[in-house]
């Protein structure tokens, strides 16, 4: 019989749920919240009314579009965290509250664990290519740059990671800087097409082993437009194209630089990418690049599975629901959450 799955994702500024038969996409329901825009960045108080406000219609939306009934469903995933607490609260005890009324199990997910894991969302119209055991992940958000080696659904082991701020970050703290605008890593992405990425340099750092770090990055580009700013203050305006391009090349150099170290010493030549930032164009078409000259298999989700959705929140829950685990009814969200 198959196995039908509702995913539910509330662990940031998405409302979203989706269901999966048996691996496959039957619907992938998001509402963004368009309520911090103004603000710069996400406001946690905020997020959780709007989660409050989206979850109801957006669970019965992806259970309609679907073409299944509520019964149907064999287990409720959803994510327990890392990501902001109030909002994770109105996720999980929404599942909870499913799962009481269906008499279904609940099935907590890692946050990270479903973007790691969004190259497994299968879909009818779809090739379907899946990396294979063990692959190297690169996961890069908002909140997390590390790699990752996957050798089964449910094993990851964290090879390196950032010790200062994130690349999702770097993006967004300095297209505020520039007064680009949030998030920022879209806008610069859309900027530093129609720029020079080799015609400003900006320091990268130098960490030893396979960690990374982005706060030296953000530094540099800081003095960089203040010190030209203060020789000719229009040289934002005329340049900014050209900065984005050189900016976002240094944050894929310093990305690209650990993950071929991580490939050589492992001997792993599968090679995914997930979260927000592999959204970025620069960092696709290098890793394709990359990929193609070293011998790798590259593994590209496609853009509506980069951003937080409850997608890869339901195939991760499916990972863990064929192994049998099952998730007690008094689980409290986390904002944090230990390693994998
Ligand atoms: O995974 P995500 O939606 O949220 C979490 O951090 O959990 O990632 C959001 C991050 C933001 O920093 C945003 O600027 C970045 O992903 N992002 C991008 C692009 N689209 C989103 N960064 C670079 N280029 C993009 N096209």
């Amino acid at each position: 019989m198959a196995d039908i799955i509702l995913g539910i994702e509330s662990s940031c500024d998405d409302t979203s749920a989706a269901v999966i038969k048996d691996g496959y996409l039957l619907s992938n329901v998001i509402a963004s919240q368009q309520v911090h825009k103004d603000f710069g960045g996400v406001v946690p108080e905020l997020a959780s009314r709007a989660h409050e406000k989206n979850i109801v219609p957006v669970v019965s939306q992806a259970i309609d579009k679907a073409g299944i009934k509520a019964s149907d469903i064999d287990a409720i995933a959803f994510t327990r965290g890392p990501g902001l607490l109030g909002s994770l609260l109105v996720g999980t005890s929404f599942a909870k509250a499913l799962a009481v009324s269906l008499d279904k199990p609940l099935v907590m997910v890692n946050h990270l664990q479903g973007h790691i894991l969004a190259s497994f969302i299968k879909q009818y119209d779809s090739e379907n290519r899946q990396p294979s055991f063990p692959y190297l992940c690169l996961l890069v958000s908002g909140g997390n740059s590390q790699i990752v080696k996957v050798s089964s659904p449910l094993d990851f082991e964290i090879l390196g990671q950032t010790i200062d701020d994130a690349v999702g970050e770097a993006f967004d703290k300095c297209s505020k800087m520039m007064g680009l605008g949030y998030p920022g890593g879209p806008v610069i992405d859309r900027l530093a097409k129609l720029g020079d990425p080799k015609k400003f340099t900006f320091a990268k750092p130098h960490i030893p082993g396979l960690d990374y770090s982005f706060s030296g990055v953000k530094t540099s580009l800081l003095y960089f437009v203040r010190d030209r700013m203060a020789e000719d203050p229009s040289f934002l305006e005329n340049n900014k194209e050209d900065i984005c391009a050189s900016f976002q090349k240094t944050l894929i150099d310093i990305l690209l630089d650990k993950l071929i170290k991580a490939a050589r010493q492992t001997g792993i030549k599968e090679i995914a990418i997930g979260g927000g930032v592999s959204a970025n164009s620069g960092l696709r078409e290098r890793i394709v690049l990359e990929g193609k000259k070293r011998g790798w298999n590259t593994y590209l989700p496609e853009f509506k599975f980069t951003t937080d959705n409850a997608a890869m929140i339901a195939i991760a829950g499916y990972f863990h629901y064929l192994e049998g685990e099952r998730t007690p009814l008094d689980v409290a969200p986390v904002s944090r959450m230990a390693d994998f």
